[in-house]
């Protein structure tokens, strides 16, 4: 089977040479020039189908939203590099370029803001619902059951009104529901958001104030927690957001397509490796702080430990954020004066996995994980925190890939295929005959 490749007229076709027939595949190249195969056909034509562990090298739909070149360590929203808008712009003036495509003018995102910022409070029913749940209940479930329960208050039949005020309410309400679930396990009352703090700051206010005492937010820090928001803002077809593609695709609405994403966004592999970063550093420390044993648990195969936030599925090479969290780190400790152990052993891992055969040849090297946790714990955010903090940053991704989905003239509900491997037909046997 070959799949030499023809011109049929503009078209350029691949050749699939299958048990004597010949089927032509279209080829289509992105914006990036990113080749692809169009299979859609492929099992009406042929009778086969592809199988692709993981989805390796399939591509579920074309996206404008954000480009990743693993190779060249290049990530960027709508053609702008992350390193720039980290630095230059806001986490809701990023989250409106994700979602409309454009940078806003002045006025759309002033628009924006406010609307935001009139929708940051919590129907109080939000506040016996989180009470009935564990203390010790860690805070991505109650996120993702509170986000789901949002469409018991907002039912109204979906229209384009209804899906513009839901996505406003879930970028609003995001950082108070999380401050919400935050309050719970610490059993004091939440607090609510105040119209006078930016979007960041009004998050670590929720987190850190009590009603007895007002928390001064310090705004380099807010400034920190908002570039950390805009680097997780999206990150293009990875498993949470093909969550919400997928469960947006059956017609469920935004609020439940985004509450299947926050649940897999917890997962260690994925936005819940933060909080196992922080963990095995501190494993590290706890055992002396020389790296090299757990080192040798994560390259054992045998072993199932792993050197959490290292690896890409898509990166091969160095991950843009992880480039622009790790100066984040330095600049937030000198700034604390606080001089955190786990940072030491974190960039001595780094520089031991550098030089090291198993990484190297693995194309192992830091993602976005690695360093955020250390951020995080400097800033005073909890260890159970750092995954719910991923989520209020990938909000905006999240909602901008499932408009995208359902604005898509293709659109249709995603149903993969499988390859059969189970028993074939067989008769009912009596339980005597067992
Ligand atoms: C995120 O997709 C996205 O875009 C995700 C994300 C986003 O913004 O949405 O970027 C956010 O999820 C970042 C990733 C956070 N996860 C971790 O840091 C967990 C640790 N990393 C790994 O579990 C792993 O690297 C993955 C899950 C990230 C990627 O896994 P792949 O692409 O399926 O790679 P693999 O498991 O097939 O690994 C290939 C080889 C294997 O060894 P061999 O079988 O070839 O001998 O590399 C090894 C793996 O054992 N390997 C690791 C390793 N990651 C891969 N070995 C030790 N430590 C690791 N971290």
């Amino acid at each position: 089977m070959s799949t030499p490749t023809k011109a049929q007229g503009a078209q350029k076709m691949a050749e699939l040479h299958l048990d004597g027939k010949v089927v032509r595949l279209p080829m289509l190249h992105g914006s990036e020039q990113e080749g692809a195969f169009d299979i859609s056909d492929l099992r009406k034509e042929t009778g086969y189908i592809t199988l692709d562990n993981g989805y390796g090298n399939t591509g579920s739909c074309k996206s404008a939203i954000t480009f990743i070149d693993g190779e060249k360590g290049i990530l960027r929203y709508r053609g702008y590099p992350i390193e720039e808008l980290a630095v230059k712009s806001t986490f809701l003036e990023t989250s409106w370029l994700l979602i409309h495509g454009e940078l806003p003018t002045r006025s759309e995102l002033d628009g924006f803001v406010n609307d935001v910022t009139q929708h940051t409070m919590l129907n109080e029913s939000f506040s016996r619902f989180m009470d009935a749940l564990p203390r010790d209940a860690h805070p991505m479930p109650i996120c993702a059951a509170t986000v789901g329960a949002l469409a018991t208050f907002y039912q109204q039949p979906e229209s384009e009104q209804s899906i513009r005020d839901s996505v406003i309410r879930l970028i609003a309400k995001m950082p108070t529901i999380a401050a919400a679930a935050y309050k719970h396990a610490l059993g004091q009352p939440f607090m609510y958001p105040r119209n006078d703090l930016d979007y960041s700051s009004n998050l670590l206010h929720m987190m850190f104030a009590t009603p007895c005492e007002e928390y001064k937010v310090d705004p380099v820090m807010a400034k920190v927690v908002d570039q950390l928001f805009i680097l997780h803002a999206d990150h293009e077809q990875n498993c949470s957001t093909s969550t919400v593609r997928m469960v947006g695709s059956s017609m469920a609405n935004l609020f439940a397509s985004i509450s299947a994403g926050i649940s897999a966004l917890w997962g260690k592999l994925h936005g819940g490796a933060n909080q196992k970063v922080v963990e095995m550093l501190e494993l590290i420390e706890a055992n002396g702080g020389d790296p090299d044993a757990y080192l040798a648990r994560a390259k054992n195969p045998d072993d199932p430990a792993r050197l959490m936030g290292f690896g890409h599925r898509v990166y091969k090479n160095f991950d843009p954020r992880a480039s622009f969290l790790k100066e984040c780190c330095e600049q937030v400790l000198s700034r604390l004066h606080a001089n955190d152990k786990l940072l030491e052993i974190a960039r001595r891992l780094e520089e031991v996995t550098l030089k090291d055969k198993y990484f190297i040849e693995r194309k192992l090297y830091p993602n976005v994980d690695f360093y955020s946790g250390v951020i995080y714990r400097a800033l005073g955010i909890p260890v159970d925190m750092f995954t719910v903090m991923f989520a209020i940053g990938r909000m905006p991704g999240w909602i901008a890939q499932w408009l995208e989905m359902r604005q898509d003239p293709a659109f249709k509900i995603c149903r993969p295929r499988q390859v059969y491997t189970g028993a074939t037909k067989r008769s009912y046997r009596e339980m005597a005959k067992r």
